[in-house]
């Protein structure tokens, strides 16, 4: 059996990230999206929060599970017994960071990472703009998926 987790912040997920999953998702047989419990990085979203939006925005393809971890992502992988990490890879400046962490996730524990590049329509695309753009009042409805879109509207307008 093929499997590959896809790891994370997810704060929260974007049609980019749902592009690499979807087309992750066709190329094995289960992918695990893997939420990152950070302790120390307050998100806009709580964790189960993030859970239930990907949760939702994944119920169409029956191959994903999402799960969140702490620690070593590693030590994730290894307890679940995948060996296969996926990550999207938007543009160069992803890349110089992404390689270093997939050497040292194969040092580690011989866990490979596999690349699939963006969408080049969604490859301008993170969280982090996404959640700016909202908190000054723009529109990031063709950015995120509805359910996240309304929940994102509502964030902002309580928070600030
Ligand atoms: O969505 P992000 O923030 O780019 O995801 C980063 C993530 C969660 C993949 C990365 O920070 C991670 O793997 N963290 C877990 C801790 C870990 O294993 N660190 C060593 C990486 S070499």
């Amino acid at each position: 059996m093929r499997r590959a987790v896809c790891p994370g912040s997810f704060d929260p997920v974007t049609n980019g990230h749902l592009d690499v999953i979807g087309r992750a998702a066709s190329r094995y047989d289960e992918l695990v999206v893997a939420v990152l419990v950070n302790d120390a990085k307050q998100g806009l979203f709580s964790v189960s929060e993030r859970i239930e939006l990907l949760t939702a925005a994944t119920a169409g393809w029956d191959n994903v599970v999402v799960d969140s971890f702490t620690g070593l992502l590693v030590d994730y992988c290894t307890a679940r017994g995948v060996d296969t990490v996926l990550k999207g890879i938007r543009a160069s400046a992803d890349f110089d960071y992404e390689l270093q962490m997939a050497q040292m996730n194969r040092e580690l524990a011989g866990i490979e990472t596999v690349f699939l590049p963006a969408n080049p329509a969604h490859s301008y695309l993170s969280s982090s703009l996404v959640k700016q753009v909202a908190r000054f009042g723009g529109d990031v409805r063709r950015f995120v998926p509805e359910s996240v879109h309304v929940r994102l509207v509502e964030k902002v307008a309580t928070r600030d």
